[in-house]
C-alpha cells in the first residue's frame, strides 16, 4: 500500500477526529486555522474601526480572488469575490442582452437548480433556453450538447461537474464549439474547482462562478467570478452598486460609470469576515494543488465504487474516472432516513431526491474510512 502524503493535512482538520466525514461535495471541513482568521477579523474592526477599509478590507474581493485564481488558472485581478455562485451568475447574465436573431441560452437540462432558475427568467427579456436533456439522469451527452449550440446561441452555461452525478462535461469541447459559433460560454465550477483540475485561462473560457462551501474549505459568504480580460470593456451589468462605479466615493448621481478594472462586477458591500473565512482552505488546496487532490480522488473514488459493488449497492454515478468527479452516488432505499441515522454516529453523507446518497472523499481522507462507511451503511440498513 503507497504512503498517503496527504494525511498529513488531517491535523487541520478537527472534525475528521471525530467523524467520518464524507460530504465535502457540500460542506468541506473547516481548517483548523480559520478560527484564527475570524478572530483576526475582529480584532481588525475593534481595534481599526472603519480605517480597515482602506487598510485592506477594501481590496478583499481581489485579494482574495487572487487566490482562487491561482487554482483555476485566472491571472492576477481577474476573479473578483462576491457572496455566493448564483449572485455571480446573475451579474453576468444582467450584462448580456438577448436580441431575436441570437437569443438562445444552452445549457443541461440538469444544471444546478439557482442556475436553471436565473435561465428561465431571462425569458422575460426575450432569451430562449434549452435545456440538453440527460437520458440517465446522470450524465450529458456531448454530441447532442454541441448540437444545441449553433448561430442562434448567445450564451452556453454549464456546470462543468454536474453536482447531481458528479458527471465531469467536457468544457475544452465545448468553449471550441460555442467560440465556433460565435457564442459566451459561462462555466459553474463549484463542484470542480478544488477537487477536479480546471484552466480557465488554458481554456479560454468567457466566465466562471462558484463557492467555498465545498472543495475548498473555504465556509460560507464567498462566491468567486471569473471574467476574461478582453471582454470587461464590452459588459455593462444590471446587476451592480457603487462598489463597481469608477468613482465610489464620489458618490455621484444618475447612471454608473463604471470602473475599468473586474471592480466592475461588484455591486454593494463585501462580506468581508466570510472573506477572513475563506482563506485558510485556499492556501491549503493551492499549497497541494488540485492535481495531487485529484490523484487520491480518483484512487478512493473507486475503491468506494468497488466496495459498492462488493456490497451489492447499485452505483449511481460514472464509473469511468476520466467523466466522474469527487463523488460516488450510490442508491439505496430510504436514503433520507438512513443518512439521518448514520449522521447520528459521526458516519456523514448526504441524501438528494432524484440523485441518491452522495459520499465524498477529499484530500484529509483515510482508507479506512471508506471501509468504516460501508460498514456503517450495512448496520444502519439492517436496523431499518
Ligand atoms: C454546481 C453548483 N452550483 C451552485 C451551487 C450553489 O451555489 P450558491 O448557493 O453559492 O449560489 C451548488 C451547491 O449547492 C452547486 O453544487
Amino acid at each position: 500500500m503507497p504512503t498517503d502524503d496527504l494525511l498529513k493535512w488531517r491535523a487541520e482538520f478537527p472534525i475528521v477526529d471525530r467523524t467520518v466525514y464524507l460530504v465535502s461535495h457540500s460542506l468541506g471541513a473547516m481548517p483548523r486555522r480559520t478560527r484564527d482568521r475570524l478572530a483576526e477579523f475582529t480584532d481588525v474592526w475593534a481595534s481599526r474601526g472603519v480605517r480597515a477599509w482602506h487598510e485592506g478590507w477594501w481590496e478583499m474581493p481581489r485579494t482574495v480572488g487572487d487566490l482562487i485564481g491561482g487554482i483555476i488558472g485566472a491571472g492576477s485581478g481577474e476573479v473578483i469575490m462576491h457572496q455566493n455562485q448564483s449572485i455571480a451568475q446573475a451579474t453576468v447574465l444582467s450584462a448580456l442582452d438577448w436580441p431575436a436573431e441570437r437569443n438562445r441560452l444552452v445549457t443541461e437540462a440538469i444544471n444546478f437548480p439557482s442556475n436553471l432558475y436565473l435561465f428561465h427568467a431571462l425569458e422575460r427579456e426575450g432569451a430562449r433556453i434549452t435545456g440538453v436533456p440527460s437520458e440517465d439522469g446522470m450524465t450529458v451527452p456531448l454530441d447532442q450538447m454541441l448540437d444545441a449550440i449553433d448561430e442562434r446561441t448567445r450564451l452556453v452555461s454549464i456546470s462543468h461537474v454536474v453536482f447531481r452525478s458528479g458527471f465531469v462535461q467536457d468544457l475544452g469541447a465545448i468553449v471550441q464549439r460555442a467560440h465556433a459559433v460565435g457564442a459566451l460560454v459561462l462555466v459553474d465550477l463549484y463542484q470542480s474547482a478544488g477537487t477536479v483540475p480546471v484552466d480557465v485561462g488554458a481554456l479560454q473560457v468567457d466566465f466562471a462562478t462558484g463557492g467555498s462551501v465545498k472543495w475548498l474549505c473555504g465556509g460560507p459568504g464567498a462566491g468567486y467570478l471569473y471574467v476574461r480580460r478582453d471582454l470587461w470593456p464590452t459588459l455593462q451589468p444590471r446587476l451592480t452598486g457603487w462598489m463597481a462605479h469608477r468613482q465610489p466615493f464620489a458618490f455621484e448621481d444618475g447612471a454608473i460609470a463604471y470602473a475599468d478594472d473586474a471592480y466592475r462586477f461588484l455591486n454593494g458591500t463585501p462580506a468581508v469576515p466570510a472573506l477572513y473565512a475563506a482563506r485558510s482552505g485556499y492556501e491549503i488546496v493551492a499549497e497541494i494543488g488540485v492535481p495531487a487532490i485529484r490523484a487520491k480522488s480518483i484512487r478512493q473514488t473507486q475503491r468506494l465504487i468497488e466496495l459498492a459493488d462488493a456490497a451489492g449497492v447499485p452505483v449511481a454515478c460514472p464509473r469511468d474516472p476520466a467523466v466522474r468527479g469527487g463523488t460516488v452516488t450510490i442508491e439505496v432505499t430510504n436514503g433520507h432516513a438512513v443518512v439521518e441515522r448514520l449522521s447520528r454516529e459521526d458516519v456523514v453523507v448526504d441524501y438528494r431526491p432524484g440523485a441518491g446518497i452522495r459520499v465524498s472523499p477529499h484530500f484529509y481522507t483515510t482508507d479506512d474510512e471508506l471501509e468504516a462507511f460501508f460498514a456503517a451503511l450495512a448496520a444502519a440498513r439492517e436496523r431499518m
